[in-house]
């Protein structure tokens, strides 16, 4: 099945949100995506014939509550090709970094205290590492991004050294759309013995993410932003290195037998997953995923790119835009612009009188908007159930907006 105009309008039968708020133009996916049925349905089914706890249930119910958990996370750890074990679940990406922030440790070499980051870095994947400077007295280093937005790699090769502990990276930029060479970016850092750690918030419900592949050591992920419900999130670890790792929560079912004096921890993944977990949003997120492949990851990428450059085209158009773009490539489901002597805030709020859901601000990207000399952007972001006609009618109130600031 080949997305196109047509199939998009079949696809749009599965997302109930739009069936229920008519005329919805749903642009802000890198926020969060819309949910199909499928998923949604996988949740209520679970807690209406389903729900038991895991783990420690000698009875069917319980039993069956294991098996779909277990068998949810063969699906995720097969989608981005992780060995059994090295899929943790958190609540969110941000869940996933803090864990790395507070368990890393023992996996930093001798003599190291340099944490390398882009310029690009959503505060998710920056505020933690702050806070693990502070804590153990290491230093923060930015590679550059250059006047096309793109990652300076030159720069990369400077930055990193025997000094640098890790190296972490956003895949895909939430605020921009760039896409990093992540694979090129985890060779440099392996290359001076760095951890390498990769973002991947944007990019796995938007292209094949494959972790053997890039090479890297950790990946973390949303659920929310694949279809998949909140709360439920993904860290990918090595084995190797995940069993160096000391937990970050401890509590019931991360432990192997325990004392009133000591604790021995369960074996990986569940050495990392204390308490009771959002069973429902692990199936949940199987089923984003069943959903995400029945559709092709393939084809998801191409048909964004077709949107991202069908706007592109049109939106240059417009007198007074000013896009914040790649000329290098436009591969990527987010793109960025400003209307001249006009807040972001007010063409968000315009565009939503004619229904059209997008975001403007600093999108969690305060150091990189502060580096690019404006306070926001006004940012769409693409999923397969956008079409051309969701175009369409993005540019004419665009451009209905223009005349009232820039006549
Ligand atoms: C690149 C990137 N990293 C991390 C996050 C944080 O994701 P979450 O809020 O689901 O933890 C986001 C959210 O927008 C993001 O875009």
């Amino acid at each position: 099945m080949q997305i196109n105009d047509k199939i998009v309008k079949k696809i749009k039968k599965d997302f109930p949100i739009f069936e229920n708020n008519p005329g919805l133009i749903y642009l802000d996916n890198a926020a969060t995506s819309q949910k199909p049925l499928q998923v949604i349905d996988s949740i209520t089914s679970f807690y209406k014939k389903e729900n038991a706890n895991i783990h420690r249930g000698f009875y069917k119910l319980s039993e069956n509550a294991t098996k779909r958990y277990e068998d949810s996370r063969l699906i995720i750890e097969k989608f981005i090709n992780a060995e059994h074990g090295e899929v943790i679940f958190t609540k969110n990406t941000t869940e996933s970094i803090n864990l790395l922030s507070y368990c890393i440790t023992p996996l930093i070499k001798e003599g190291r205290n340099e944490i390398l980051l882009t310029e690009m870095e959503h505060h998710s994947n920056l505020v933690p590492w702050q806070e693990f400077a502070k804590r153990h007295n290491f230093k923060i280093k930015f590679i550059k991004i250059k006047e096309d937005f793109n990652l300076d790699y030159d720069d990369a090769n400077k930055e990193i050294g025997e000094k640098t502990a890790l190296i972490s990276m956003v895949h895909v930029s939430n605020s921009l759309g760039i896409v990093n060479d992540v694979k090129k970016l985890v060779e440099i850092g392996k290359r001076s013995g760095a951890i390498t750690i990769v973002d991947a918030a944007q990019s796995v419900s938007h292209m094949k993410i494959d972790v053997k592949e890039i090479g890297c050591d950790f990946l973390a992920f949303s659920g929310h932003k694949m279809l998949a419900p909140f709360g439920i999130g993904v860290l990918y670890g090595k084995k190797e290195l995940l069993e160096k790792m000391i937990p970050f929560n401890f509590g019931g079912d991360m432990i192997k037998s325990v004392s009133y004096e000591n604790a021995t921890y369960n074996d990986l993944p569940m050495k990392f997953e204390a308490g009771t977990q959002n069973i429902a949003g692990v199936i949940g997120l199987a089923e984003a995923i069943k959903y995400l492949e029945y559709i092709g990851m393939e084809n998801i990428k191409r048909w964004e790119k077709e949107l991202l450059v069908y706007s592109v085209n049109k939106i240059r158009n417009i007198k007074g835009i000013k896009l914040y773009l790649s000329n290098v490539d436009l591969n990527s489901s987010i793109f960025s612009f400003n209307l001249n002597n006009a807040h972001p805030h007010d063409v968000v709020t315009l565009l939503d009188e004619d229904g059209i859901a997008i975001r403007g601000g600093h999108h969690c990207c305060m150091p990189l908007m502060n580096k690019l000399g404006i306070s926001g952007t006004c940012r769409i972001s693409f999923s397969f159930y956008n079409n051309f006609e969701d175009i369409d009618k993005l540019i004419n109130s665009l451009n209905k907006i223009n005349q009232i600031f820039n006549r």
